[in-house]
């Protein structure tokens, strides 16, 4: 069982991790239309890592003995002025996950659930990796400065991601 105040901002936080979801997605397909295969495969694997988010919250409230609400998500953009800003974009998004997740720990604070504040931590530690990564990416792409050569030489690298469930692998 959780308290009313809990379930609706977890139910919250699984629609903002599908959006999230549906925003990556949104991205991949941006950059295939521009020809870079590596970097569409990058944001179609953050696609799914933000899919086993979504679901490691809907598991939750599940194994919690609750009914997630699924709700309507929200358009996302889906035209970028290019890589540099696309990746802005994403770093931006994801420090606005970041404090949805701070707010949804707030919560958990605030109705002595110490087992979600326990189980939030999880999310805690995955921005942390989330924002660096993304600002890594950021770092590179403005030392190539819109470079043909560096620009090609990243998207062969993005291209070797392989996505891994790191909700059950850590
Ligand atoms: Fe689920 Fe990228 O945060």
């Amino acid at each position: 069982m959780l308290k009313e105040k809990m379930l609706n901002a977890l139910n919250e936080q699984i629609n903002a991790e599908q959006y999230s979801a549906l925003l990556y997605l949104a991205m991949s397909a941006w950059f295939h239309d521009k020809g870079l295969p590596g970097f569409a495969n990058w944001m179609y694997i953050q696609y799914q890592e933000e899919m086993t988010h979504a679901n490691k919250l809907f598991t939750y409230v599940v194994d919690r003995g609750e009914k997630p609400v699924l709700k309507a998500i929200d358009q996302m953009p889906v035209e970028w002025d290019g890589i540099i800003e696309i990746y802005e974009a994403t770093l931006q998004h994801e420090q606005h996950v970041t404090s949805l997740i701070d707010d949804l720990v707030d919560v958990a604070i605030e109705v002595k659930d110490h087992a979600t504040q326990s189980f939030l931590q999880w999310f805690v530690d995955e921005q942390v990796e989330e924002e660096a990564n993304v600002t890594e990416i950021l770092d590179n792409l403005k030392l190539i400065d819109g470079q043909g050569n560096g620009i090609f030489m990243m998207d062969r690298e993005m291209r070797t991601r392989t996505f891994v469930d790191e909700t059950v692998t850590k």
